[in-house]
């Protein structure tokens, strides 16, 4: 290698003007190891160094060690400054605008026969009543039995029941519980009096579904008993739950009914929501609508818990929510709550 041959000055500006015009990372990279690697231009002029005169080589080497470092430091500024300009593309191009909002994310929201549930749970524990739980399996003797609904008797069709698939002496002894009364007993058979209770929970009917009913059910039970209680005491609290429910226009109504385990028995309705009462086909055309079931606990029941009747009477009554939700929200088909269909469960 001989002095000419090095020409430092014409080497630095051929780099630099390359560097200068190297516009992506591949470029770059050729750039490198055309200059930097290790058969590159300027490598090559370090390592032939020891061919040249002492003077020459300690002249070049100083400049071709500064105009390394020179490079080297170049190359990595221009790497910067390629990384922040696709930054700053990409941002152009909207695929990071860091200004805008974040996506706003669906909340869910409670079920409306939930909804409705908590309602009613909170006017009664205002009234002084605790909220107790039971079973859904529940046996002939708790669903039946103890409820004055022998084997025999004809009120049993009162409610189309879904018996387990389970036999013991030819018999299904065990069902999902038709309705929640089956808790009066189960409490009563644990506490004494004074009672005052509610038991929310599922039921469910083999029943053909319409529009006021579903084969699945939500109800409350309400159990009341203690010294001096009459049927003004059940009267007068399921008028001013109605009134708390659904307003002081809306009207209520008692009527006699029969059930085993009360005497007397009435059921309660409310003046239907979509006629005012004329009558249409959601309250089958009677101008109401039945919410519940209610009267005075039967003497024999009391007596069976080993309650003394000549101390002791209580009311009870057992309501549908998914009715009284309909009412509530003028809901004209019942099956819609458990029809899954956000577009309707969202309007709650
Ligand atoms: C009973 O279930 C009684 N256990 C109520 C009772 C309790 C009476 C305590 C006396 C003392 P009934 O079958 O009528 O009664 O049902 C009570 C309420 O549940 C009805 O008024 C109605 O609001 C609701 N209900 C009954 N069947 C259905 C159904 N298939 N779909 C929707 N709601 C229903």
């Amino acid at each position: 290698m001989t002095t000419e041959a090095i020409d430092l000055q014409e080497l630095a500006s051929s780099a630099r003007r390359e560097l200068e015009a190297s516009d992506d990372e591949a470029a770059l990279e050729s750039w490198r190891i055309a200059y930097l690697g290790r058969k590159g231009k300027l490598t090559s002029v370090l390592r032939n160094l020891s061919e040249l005169p002492l003077e020459e080589r300690r002249r070049i080497g100083g400049e071709a060690n500064r105009l390394k470092e020179e490079l080297e430091s170049a190359l990595e500024a221009k790497r910067q400054a390629l990384q922040q300009q696709r930054l700053a593309a990409t941002v152009e191009a909207g695929w990071l605008d860091v200004t805008l909002p974040g996506r706003p994310k669906r909340i869910g929201r409670l079920h409306p026969i939930t909804q409705t549930l908590r309602e009613i749970e909170s006017i009664f524990v205002s009234m002084g009543f605790s909220v107790i739980e039971g079973p859904e399996v529940e046996s002939d003797y708790y669903n039946f039995e103890a409820l004055l609904l022998s084997k025999d008797h004809p009120a049993r069709d009162m409610q189309d029941t879904l018996y387990i698939d389970y036999r013991r002496d030819g018999e299904y002894p065990f069902m999902l519980r038709t309705h929640t009364s089956p808790n009066q007993v189960r409490y009563m058979e644990q506490h004494q009096p004074p009672v005052r209770i509610i038991v929310p929970g599922k039921c469910y009917r083999h029943e053909a579904t319409d529009p006021t009913h579903e084969w699945m059910l939500t109800q409350v039970e309400l159990l009341a008993v203690d010294e001096g209680i009459s049927m003004a005491d059940l009267k007068g609290t399921l008028f001013e739950f109605a009134k708390r429910m659904f307003g002081q226009e809306r009207r209520a109504r008692f009527r006699c009914d029969y059930f085993p385990y009360v005497e007397p028995g009435v059921d309660m309705a409310i003046d239907c929501f979509l006629c005012g009462g004329e009558g249409c086909r959601t309250c089958h055309h009677e101008g109401w609508i039945e919410i519940m079931g209610a009267g005075m606990v039967h003497p024999e029941i009391l007596a069976n818990m080993g309650y003394d009747t000549d101390r002791y009477t209580g009311f009870a009554a057992g309501m549908g929510i998914e009715r009284i939700c309909l009412l509530r929200h003028g809901v004209e088909d019942i099956r819609m709550f458990y029809a899954n269909d956000v577009r309707f469960l969202e309007q709650f």
